[in-house]
């Protein structure tokens, strides 16, 4: 029996990336490593990383070397995991020699034998095969929660669009799916252990179990199958690509009882001869024929999506389009990025790159509109009665409580805290930019 140690985890990224941490610290857990909160104290830190734009790398470098000392000085184990690993490997060990592991996407199950290896040899070791792990069907232990009544579930990994911005295809591989019935039973074991929220993780949900080209329907199949998991309240999915939404997925909305009316749909730009210039493989025309589908069949759907300005050759006339697009669409809410250079993608080998202080220009512009369209929408909900699925205390007030509706709006509201994980209705008496504030009825 191995002593009890302790591992540090700090996660960047999306919420992949928190979904593996879960699983890194499941099966470090079987290593007899609990987790700690103070990296002082550990015996292993992990920094679970992200590349896809510079500057969450750059965060990560940064870490890395304040880390440095603490390294120096104990007999802690360093390993830098994720993203950032999968795309450098080895070159981190030329950049930092006091790294320990470097651990891929793929390598999570493979990590305690990788820290055996350290220690028997003292030398430093990187694991970035992409296809070790996949090979095994149920490949997944239950992933630890979240929070303690929502959780997310990856169903599939990987993408094969390469977006021409994007590097996700690099450093996640292609797409492969997880087989429906183990999903269902990590869903039903956490329900089980009281959780009630689930989101379903893909880079491109839809196509879910597809082996082809063409989209056959699993992800509505997989979604009417978790439907039926006793305990779950709420489902919920992030991310489709517009391309690949079908009609089928959108009936989901209306049919599938516990599916939350809120989907994510990133546009990234609103001008054609941008998206084909990003290889997205859809307009803008064919893109609001989607959005104008799924308002007939939900109305009250709320739509969020993440935009990019500043990609390589944007001209003002092409950043207007997007504007429009925004104004036209009416966004709840958005994610917004300034254009970053990626290695290996094709668009960081394009020309006419838009300048720095451009690209903070217009995104300013644009955050600022949709700061105003928010702020109405929220608005308009001043009134309404809402259910809402309580996870917590509010952050800023320690008599508030926290939920979400269903739109996945945060709604803050005085009530006892007994409420946790319940699913209560509400009245909506204001809004802010980011929040409502609830009446408990
Ligand atoms: N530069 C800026 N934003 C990017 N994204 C992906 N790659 C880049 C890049 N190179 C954004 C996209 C994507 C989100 C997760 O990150 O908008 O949808
Ligand atoms: Fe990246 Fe495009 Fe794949 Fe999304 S669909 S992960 S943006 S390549």
């Amino acid at each position: 029996m191995v002593a009890n140690r302790f591992v540090y985890v700090k996660t960047f990224g999306c919420q992949m990336n928190e979904y593996d941490t879960e699983r890194m610290l499941n099966v470090l857990a079987e290593q007899n490593y609990s987790k700690t909160e103070d990296p002082e104290e550990a015996d292993l830190i992990v920094i679970n990383t992200c590349s896809v734009r510079e500057k969450s790398e750059q965060k990560f470098f940064s870490l890395l070397g304040r880390l440095q000392n603490l390294r120096k000085k104990g007999r802690v184990l360093l390993a830098v995991g994720g993203c950032v690993a999968q795309q450098e490997g080895e070159k981190i060990l030329d950049r930092a020699p006091y790294v320990d592991l470097v651990f891929g996407t793929s390598a999570i199950d493979r990590l305690p034998g990788m820290i055996d290896r350290v220690i028997a040899r003292g030398k430093a070791q990187v694991d970035i095969d992409l296809t070790g792990e996949e090979t095994e069907p149920g490949y997944h232990p239950l992933a630890a929660r979240s929070s303690s009544y929502t959780a997310f579930v990856t169903v599939m990994r990987g993408c094969n669009n390469f977006c021409s911005y994007c590097v996700v295809p690099y450093v996640r591989g292609r797409e492969r799916s997880r087989p429906q019935e183990t999903v269902v039973r990590e869903v039903q074991a956490l329900a089980d252990r009281g959780v009630k929220e689930v989101t379903l993780l893909g880079q491109n949900v839809n196509s879910y179990g597809c082996t082809g080209e063409e989209s056959n329907g699993l992800f509505p199949q997989l979604l009417r199958a978790i439907d039926r998991v006793e305990g779950i309240q709420r489902i919920r999915f992030t991310t489709s690509h517009p391309k690949d939404l079908s009609g089928s997925l959108i009936s989901c909305f209306r049919e599938v009882e516990k599916l939350c009316p809120h989907i994510h749909l990133p546009l990234q730009s609103g001008s054609n001869r941008t998206l084909a210039r990003m290889n997205r493989r859809y307009t803008i025309e064919e893109y609001q024929d989607k959005v104008e589908r799924l308002r007939a069949i939900c109305p009250d759907i709320a739509l969020t999506t993440d935009l990019i300005v500043g990609f390589p050759g944007e001209t003002e006339e092409d950043f207007q389009d997007t504007l429009d697009a925004v104004r036209r669409i009416e966004y709840d809410e958005f994610f917004s990025f300034k254009y970053s250079d990626r290695p290996n993608t094709r668009a960081s080998g394009m020309d006419q790159k838009v300048e720095e202080e451009e690209k903070s220009r217009r995104l300013t512009v644009l955050q600022n509109m949709q700061k105003a369209i928010t702020l109405r929408r929220n608005r308009a909900l001043v009134g309404k009665v809402s259910e809402i699925l309580v996870e917590g205390g509010s952050k800023r007030n320690c008599v508030q409580q926290m939920g979400r509706t269903g739109t996945n709006k945060i709604v803050n509201f005085e009530g006892p805290s007994h409420l946790h994980g319940e699913m209560v209705m509400v009245e909506i008496v204001a809004a802010h930019p980011h929040s409502l504030q609830g009446r408990l009825l």
